[in-house]
């Protein structure tokens, strides 16, 4: 590893981590957001070396054994996703929303929810799947 590496190339070239996408590599998309000793972060924004003696927590990181963690479940419930590509990002935002604030409002969730973006416009969708997750209230690590 280089020192520049970023946590986003360090997760999905070197350990193979790819549910972390890397989309517009400079922190304004959402793409690549992981937890970083359980707060949001943008991986591609951060120097790997940084992430050193941290709690990195990826969406490959909320399986639970073969179940899906209850917001993958909601996301696949309430349609939250078209193509995909943004939704370990959505989710990976959502969890870090859900630990801080187990019962967001609409409201807080939209707030919560708007560093990730997404192409196909399935915000509503997004929005619904988090509310459900937070209904059930189960964010767990
Ligand atoms: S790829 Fe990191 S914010 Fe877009
Ligand atoms: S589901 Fe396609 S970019 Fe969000």
């Amino acid at each position: 590893m280089e020192p520049q590496t970023s946590l986003a190339e360090l997760l999905r070239h070197q350990l193979k981590l790819t549910g972390t996408k890397i989309v517009c590599n400079h922190g304004e998309c959402g793409a690549c957001t992981v937890l970083l000793d359980n707060k949001v972060v943008y991986a591609c924004h951060m120097l790997a070396l940084d992430a050193a003696g941290k709690s990195v927590i990826t969406i490959e990181g909320l399986l639970q054994g073969e179940e899906l963690h209850p917001l993958q479940k909601a996301f696949v419930d309430h349609d939250g996703l078209q193509c995909g590509f943004c939704t370990p990002g959505q989710i990976m935002a959502a969890q870090g929303l859900l630990l801080k604030n187990p019962h967001p409002t609409r409201e807080e969730v939209l707030v919560g929810m708007s560093g990730n973006l997404c192409r196909c416009a399935a915000y509503p969708h997004i929005i619904e799947s988090v509310l459900a997750a937070a209904q059930n209230n189960s964010p767990k690590i």
